[in-house]
């Protein structure tokens, strides 16, 4: 099986992850934060050395900054529903995630909009044009989930500071791929999975603030133990416990701890290289011919494409029959496949991890031909 959906969930696991989720078979654990046996001890010491490696990879200036969540979604959604006030003038951009745009609907913001596919320059005006209109918060995703393309966000950071806006990141299809340091590139809450380009499991997200971040006016999205102040009605003030109610996931939080260590001795610019040799690879060899399209093609960690008279959902099962892992549809960000098939019927998205060879992606290009010769 040739995997392509890396962008959706990566496949396969490095080793080592594998080998941390058994060692807590192997090896007693209890509830992190929870006990002071010797078992609760272990898991809140998992818990705590995933933590420290989290804050290391993101730039954060410490390890309470960092809190895990039950995924990227669920980090936006209470980044947006804790940041974000009824009629508050938020802006995001054209391409975004559902798990951007629905929690800022829910929220009641007064949403207006950059447009993601323009040159950076433009983008940069369009957000400048809107905090001067009073817009006090910007969110968006580093990397889009349809396209290659990354937005220009320690600049789009920059403005907010100066502005006073609060700047939240979707990193979910950036972490593990871009240099990501919520410090430099003036990030205020980072979101991001730990199954995808972090090669954990599913089941944990991470929320990562800034350390200036006001965490006092935001409520939590969720409240329950906290493991401290059980005498107190309300969440505490400090992290990472205001934002971690109820018990940690701690088989993903370890798998997520193997991950982060897999990415860093690999490199990330290694890893990047990588995925954009995989998709220069597969654009190379499949540029001049007829039947088939890229969308806002690149050297990236993604390829977007449709082929002529057949839907998506056709091609990817095409792909599927020859062994090939593709996603077909809208990719859930619905206003991404504007740009795509006019008919809004989606596009097929093939997605790429440091585990791709050449040699898949040159498979690949001989089973498009055969498609497209159907
Ligand atoms: N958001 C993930 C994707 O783009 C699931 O496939």
């Amino acid at each position: 099986m040739i995997y392509f959906d890396n962008a959706a969930t990566s496949w396969p696991k490095p080793r080592a992850v594998e080998g941390a989720v058994k060692r807590l078979f192997r090896e007693p654990y209890g509830n992190p934060g929870r006990g002071g046996h010797a078992a609760a001890m272990r898991a809140a010491e998992t818990v705590y050395r995933a933590r420290v490696k989290a804050a290391e990879l993101f730039g954060a200036k410490g390890p309470h900054l960092v809190c895990f969540t039950g995924g990227c979604t669920e980090s936006l959604n209470a980044a947006i529903s804790g940041a974000v006030r009824y009629g508050m003038k938020v802006m995001t951009g054209t391409t975004e995630h559902n798990s951007v745009i629905r929690p800022l609907i829910r929220a009641g913001a007064d949403i207006s909009y950059f447009d993601s596919l323009s040159d950076e320059e433009t983008i940069l005006e369009q957000v400048r044009a809107g905090l001067l209109l009073g817009v006090s918060a910007v969110v968006c995703a580093w990397a889009s989930n349809v396209f290659p393309t990354v937005l220009p966000i320690r600049r789009i950071g920059a403005l907010c500071r100066e502005h006073g806006a609060v700047f939240i990141v979707d990193a979910a299809q950036a972490a593990g791929i871009y240099d990501i340091n919520v410090d430099t590139d003036n990030i205020d809450i980072l979101c991001a999975p730990a199954h995808k380009g972090l090669y954990g499991v599913t089941g944990c997200g991470i929320t990562v603030f800034s350390e200036g971040y006001d965490v006092r006016s935001h409520p939590p999205l969720t409240v329950g133990g906290s493991g401290a102040d059980p005498y107190t009605a309300y969440m505490p003030d400090r992290l990472p416990e205001r934002f971690e109610a109820g018990t940690l996931p701690l088989l993903p939080i370890a798998a997520l701890s193997a991950g982060i260590d897999f990415v860093r001795s690999t490199g990330i610019a290694a890893i990047r290289a990588h995925e954009e040799s995989i998709s220069a690879a597969i654009l190379d060899s499949l540029s001049g011919v007829s039947g088939v399209t890229f969308y806002r093609p690149s050297y990236g960690p993604l390829l977007c494409f449709n082929i002529d008279g057949k839907a998506p959902e056709e091609t990817a099962a095409l792909l599927d029959s020859r062994g090939i892992c593709a996603r077909a549809g809208m990719h859930c960000a619905p206003g991404a496949h504007k740009y795509t098939a006019p008919d809004g019927s989606g596009a097929v998205r093939i997605s790429f991890s440091v585990f791709n060879t050449e040699e898949e992606a040159e498979y690949f290009c001989d089973v498009i031909k055969d498609v497209i010769r159907l």
